[in-house]
């Protein structure tokens, strides 16, 4: 099973969630071969060779970051090919979360799943009856947030990244069934 998790990180949060994503993917699936790459440097050729495919990007003004969206966009020509239909999708993000109300991250997810949707592809959530759920859980994927409680710049907890493992694993599970 081919895994490309294509993901933007400025100041490293969001490539720890996507290490620990393919980490559990790993512990949950043997013989996977996963490409870990930034949303900039994945190529059209990247997203068509994969089975399954997680974007991971920080809440940036309320919305995902432009690399990512830049991905997004780049890959409308396979879109007009219907070339990622079948394919299985996952997401996740991290945030400041300043306030009571996560800063705009439920919304960047969904807008996430909204794009793999709109490519047929299968999209997996996050049940919350996994490890890791109460701390690092949304129903869309694994959240980390990375602000402090005076909304300065902090780092996502461990806790986030045993949800985002858990999620790993989960995303292999559902895939395995998927694809045997
Ligand atoms: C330009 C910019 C805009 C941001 N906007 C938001 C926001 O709207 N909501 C939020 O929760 N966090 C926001 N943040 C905080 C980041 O999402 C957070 O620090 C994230 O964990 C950074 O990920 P990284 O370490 O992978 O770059 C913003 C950060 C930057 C640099």
């Amino acid at each position: 099973m081919q895994v490309l998790i294509a993901y933007h990180s400025d100041y490293g949060n969001t490539k720890k969630m996507a290490e620990a994503i393919a980490a559990g993917i790993r512990a949950g699936r043997a013989g996977v071969s996963i490409d870990l790459r930034t949303a900039e440097e994945t190529s059209l050729q990247d997203l068509l060779a994969a089975d399954m495919i997680v974007f991971g990007t920080p809440v940036h003004m309320g919305s995902m970051a432009w690399q990512v969206k830049q991905l997004i966009d780049r890959a409308a020509k396979l879109w007009m090919e219907s070339a990622l239909e079948g394919k299985v999708g996952g997401v996740f993000a991290t945030g400041g979360g300043f306030g009571g109300a996560g800063g705009g991250v439920e919304q960047t997810m969904i807008a996430l799943h909204s794009n793999f949707l709109e490519h047929g592809m299968l999209v997996v959530g996050f049940p919350k009856s996994l490890p890791g759920y109460a701390d690092g859980g949304l129903q869309w994927g694994p959240y980390g947030r990375s602000g402090n409680h005076e909304g300065m710049p902090d780092t996502v907890s461990e806790a986030a990244l045993v949800a985002a493992r858990s999620y790993g694993a989960h995303l292999a599970e559902v895939t395995t069934g998927i694809t045997t």
